[in-house]
């Protein structure tokens, strides 16, 4: 329902801006400014992209912008960063393999990465006429908890998901925990940030309690915002492609569960999570979320962005700071974790 209503989106309807684009990995590594500030390594193992600026801490102070000499997103003058923890495949041997990502539909040549949305309403709804406001230097948010391992635990969430792709394109239906069954093309992880801001803090000690969800409805049915949290923001969501297919022909676990577990040891997916730190250049966030545009233009002309292409976001790379192999098959998970059935080991 979702994608059929938004093919026709692409291809038919007007609309004002909904901006997606592509953002080519950065760099992979335990590194967590928001987090573990200053940690060098932070606890566990993340994929990052966005502008080379990103550091092992991340003042709000820092002008990112200035600081950086390149961004791995299509739009040049995002030098934001975005990340999230990775996937790992544990085979029957209990060893791990870092499970690698790929460039999302239609940005297929990315080395990696995420795809980044801004959204004024709904993404099914052709109007994206509310208005909203754009984030400020130095800010920065978290969604999500690492300790969640239910249900229960996740749902005060709402959106943050995995869908089993058996074609490349197929968006539905969404799932809160981890696919148990072999996805032919891949899992999408989907993570979608609350949208109502508080209007004062660039950031909170939890780095969630100066956002909120509509007090009311959802982001997507245009519920109000709270009156502690009155500013409406755009929604910011991230697409992760991982090529689990590639682990496909391995032998799977007897009982049925997932093979898949996060990096710092979460089997349940209940514990997904993504964190973001704002660095658009001057006002150009705002200028693409007050313009009228359509989604499928991207609303590049029309705002006047500017783009760089999928090859130069690929040469937008950090040379990891912590010195440790991720990637091979592993005892255990970079951190000292293991896969956990309820807890977390650190
Ligand atoms: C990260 O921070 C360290 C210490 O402040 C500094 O030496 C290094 O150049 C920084 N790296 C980047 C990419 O900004
Ligand atoms: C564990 O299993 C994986 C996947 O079959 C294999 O590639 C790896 O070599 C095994 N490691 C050991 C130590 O047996
Ligand atoms: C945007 O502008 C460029 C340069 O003028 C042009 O080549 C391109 O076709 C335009 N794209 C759209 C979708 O209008």
């Amino acid at each position: 329902m979702f994608w059929k209503t938004l093919s026709f989106l692409l291809f038919a309807a007007p609309g004002n801006a909904v901006v997606r684009f592509h953002c080519s990995q950065l760099v992979v590594q335990r590194l967590d400014p928001l987090v573990n500030p200053g940690a060098i390594p932070s606890s566990h193992v993340h994929q990052i992209v966005g502008g080379d600026a990103f550091n092992a801490t991340m003042a709000p102070e820092r002008d990112l912008p200035a600081e950086s000499t390149c961004t791995s997103c299509q739009f040049t003058e995002d030098f934001s960063n975005y990340w999230t923890a990775v996937l790992y495949f544990r085979a029957r041997n209990g060893t791990y393999k870092r499970v690698p990502q790929l460039g999302n539909n239609q940005f297929e040549k990315a080395n990696g990465g995420l795809t980044v949305y801004y959204m004024q309403d709904a993404i099914y709804n052709s109007q994206q006429k509310s208005k909203v406001k754009a984030f400020q230097p130095g800010f920065r948010m978290f969604v999500g908890d690492i300790n969640a391992r239910s249900l229960t635990d996740a749902a005060r969430f709402r959106q943050l998901t995995y869908v089993c792709m058996d074609t490349w394109t197929m968006r539905a239906p969404e799932t809160m925990a981890f696919p148990t069954r072999k996805c032919k093309e891949g899992i999408m992880t989907s993570l979608r940030f609350p949208t109502c801001w508080d209007g004062k803090n660039l950031d909170s000690p939890d780095h969630m309690s100066h956002m909120s969800y509509p007090e009311s409805g959802t982001f997507e049915s245009g519920g109000p915002c709270p009156a502690s949290h009155p500013v409406r923001t755009g929604q910011v969501m991230f697409e992760v492609v991982w090529d689990t297919k590639i682990f496909n022909d391995l032998e799977w676990p007897e009982d049925g569960s997932s093979p898949f577990v996060w990096s710092f040891g979460d089997t349940t997916g209940f514990a997904t999570h993504a964190d973001y730190v704002f660095g658009w250049k001057d006002d150009s966030l705002q200028r693409i979320l007050d313009t009228d545009c359509w989604f499928n233009t991207n609303c590049i002309n029309e705002s006047r962005s500017k783009v760089q292409s999928v090859d130069a976001m690929n040469k937008c790379t950090q040379k990891p700071v912590v010195d440790e192999d991720i990637d091979s098959w592993l005892e255990e998970l970079p951190g000292g974790f293991q896969a956990d059935h309820g807890h977390v080991k650190k």
